[in-house]
C-alpha cells in the first residue's frame, strides 16, 4: 500500500458542513462593513519579509518566532503573511490612495500564518476578517471600528463577548511610562525568561505579552499605562469611552491589553469570548489605532485604526450555538424504472436552470436507496418518476417532513415548487 500523505500540522481543511458556517460568517461580515461603507481590499499572502519586520516589530513574538520565512529563487526573502494590517497600508501607501481618498476605509478576510504551538482555537494557518480606517486621528473613528465588530458579533448572535480598551499613549507620554516600566522590570531582571531580558533593553513592553509564566507574574505587577498618559492621550481616551457610552456600548477598561505587535499608538483593544471552548484562546478579535505605521512605512502622515477578528475562533463559538446555517435541497428526483432516468436527470437539469436546488442519484439503484439518500441530504420534497409518470407528465410531490403528497404536472414543476417553498 502507498504512504498516506497528511496535512501540514496546524493548517486545516475545511470541509462541507463546517464551510457553511464560515460563509454565514462572512456573509454578514460583508453585510455589516458595507453599511458602514468599508470596500474589501485583497493583497498577496507573502509579502517583502522586511514588511513585518518594520511594522510589527523585530521584537515581537510573530516576527522574532512566528513568521514562515523563506528565501525565493531570486534570494528575496519572503514571508507568508502573521497578519493583515501591514500588507493593507503597503498596498495603501504604493497604490497612492490617501490621494484619492482622504478617509479610506477597508476590510479584508483570509488566511494567515503563525508558527504557533496548536491547541484549540490556535492554529498555524488561521483566518482573519479585519478592518483599517485611514485618515481620521478622531475617537469616532476608534468608536466606529469597535462598534462595526460590536454590530457583526451581536448579528451573529454571540453575546458572551466582552470588549476590553486600553491606551498605549504616543510619543510624548510612552517613553514616561516605558521608563517606569523599566524601573519596575529591572528590579526582577534575574528572574525574566532569556528573550525578555533582552527585550528588557531593546523593547521592554513586549515583556508584557511574554508568555512566560514567571515574566506574566513580573508583569502583572507592573506599573498602569493609564496612570502615565499625557492630556491629549488621556482626552482621547476619554473621549471614546464617552462615544462607546453614548452608543450603549459595554466595555471594560483593562490596562493590560498591550496586543503584542509594535504599530499600536493610543487606543488599543480587545473583544474576549466567555464560553470555555476556546480554552486559553479565547480573544476572538483585537485592534486599536497605530498612528505612525503609515509613514514609517514611507507613505504620508495619515493616521489610522482597525481590527483583526479570528474567523476560526468565531466559528468555533458559532457551532457551539447549535444554529444551522447549510441550505437545503429543495427537491430529490428518484427514478422508479431505469427506463426512466433520462427524463429524471433531464428534469434535474431544467429546474436548476430554474434557481432550484435539486438532487438526483447519479448512481441509479433501488427506489429504498434513492429515498435514504433523500432523507440524509436533509430534501425537503421528494419526487419519484417511473414509467406512469412519463406517460402522464404528473407526479406526486412528496413533502419529507410528513404529510400528504400532492399531484403535480412536471411541466409545471418549477412554480409550484417556488410557491410551497416559499414561506406564506
Ligand atoms: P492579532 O491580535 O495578532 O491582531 O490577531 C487578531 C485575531 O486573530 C486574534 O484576536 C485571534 O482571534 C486571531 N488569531 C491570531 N493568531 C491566531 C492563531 N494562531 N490561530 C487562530 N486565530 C488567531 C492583528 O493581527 C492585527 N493586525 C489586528 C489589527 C488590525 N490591528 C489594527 N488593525
Amino acid at each position: 500500500m502507498s504512504q498516506k500523505v497528511s496535512g501540514v500540522k496546524g493548517m486545516n481543511d475545511l470541509l462541507p458542513g463546517d464551510v457553511e458556517v464560515w460563509q454565514h460568517v462572512e456573509r454578514t461580515a460583508r453585510d455589516i462593513f458595507s453599511r458602514f461603507g468599508y470596500g474589501e481590499v485583497r493583497t498577496p499572502i507573502v509579502e517583502d519579509t522586511a514588511l513585518f519586520v518594520r511594522s510589527v516589530g523585530e521584537e515581537t513574538d510573530i516576527v522574532g518566532k512566528e513568521m514562515y520565512t523563506f528565501d525565493d529563487k531570486g534570494g528575496r526573502s519572503l514571508s507568508l503573511r502573521p497578519e493583515g494590517t501591514a500588507p493593507a497600508a503597503r498596498a495603501y501607501i504604493e497604490h497612492s490612495v490617501g490621494n484619492q481618498e482622504p478617509l479610506t476605509r477597508w476590510f479584508y478576510m483570509g488566511p494567515m500564518f503563525r508558527y504557533e504551538r496548536m491547541k484549540t482555537g490556535r492554529y498555524r494557518q488561521f483566518h482573519q476578517i479585519g478592518a483599517e480606517a485611514y485618515g481620521s486621528k478622531e475617537p469616532a473613528q476608534d468608536v466606529e471600528v469597535m462598534d462595526m465588530v460590536v454590530q457583526l458579533l451581536r448579528q451573529l448572535g454571540l453575546s458572551d463577548v466582552s470588549l476590553n480598551i486600553n491606551s498605549l499613549g504616543d510619543d510624548a507620554c510612552r517613553p514616561v511610562y516605558q521608563a517606569r516600566l523599566v524601573e519596575h522590570l529591572r528590579g526582577h531582571a534575574s528572574e525574566l525568561c532569556a528573550d525578555c531580558q533582552k527585550r528588557l533593553e531593546r523593547n521592554p513592553l513586549r515583556v508584557l505579552d511574554c508568555k512566560n509564566e514567571r515574566c506574566q507574574q513580573i508583569a502583572g505587577a507592573a506599573p498602569n499605562i493609564l496612570e502615565s498618559l499625557c492630556e491629549p492621550c488621556r482626552a482621547h481616551f476619554d473621549e471614546v469611552k464617552r462615544k462607546l457610552d453614548a452608543l450603549e456600548i459595554k466595555y471594560v477598561v483593562n490596562p493590560r491589553i498591550m496586543r503584542g505587535l509594535d504599530y499600536y499608538t493610543r487606543t488599543t483593544f480587545e473583544f474576549i469570548a466567555a464560553h470555555p471552548v476556546l480554552g486559553t484562546a479565547s480573544t476572538v478579535g483585537g485592534g486599536g489605532r497605530y498612528d505612525k505605521l503609515v509613514k514609517s512605512l514611507g507613505g504620508p502622515d495619515v493616521p489610522a485604526v482597525g481590527f483583526g477578528l479570528g474567523l476560526d475562533r468565531l466559528c468555533l463559538l458559532l457551532k457551539e450555538s447549535g444554529q444551522h446555517f447549510g441550505r437545503p435541497t429543495d427537491l430529490f428526483i428518484a427514478v422508479a424504472d431505469e427506463g426512466s432516468a433520462d427524463v429524471a436527470f433531464t428534469l434535474a437539469s431544467r429546474l436548476r436552470r430554474e434557481g432550484l436546488r435539486v438532487e438526483f442519484d447519479t448512481r441509479g439503484g433501488s427506489l429504498k436507496s434513492q429515498m435514504k439518500r433523500a432523507d440524509k441530504v436533509g430534501a425537503i420534497f421528494a419526487l419519484v418518476i417511473g414509467e406512469a409518470e412519463r406517460q402522464s407528465g404528473q407526479a406526486q410531490l412528496k413533502p419529507m417532513a410528513g404529510g400528504e403528497p400532492m399531484p403535480v404536472r412536471l411541466d409545471e414543476l418549477a412554480n409550484t415548487l417556488r410557491t410551497r417553498l416559499t414561506p406564506a
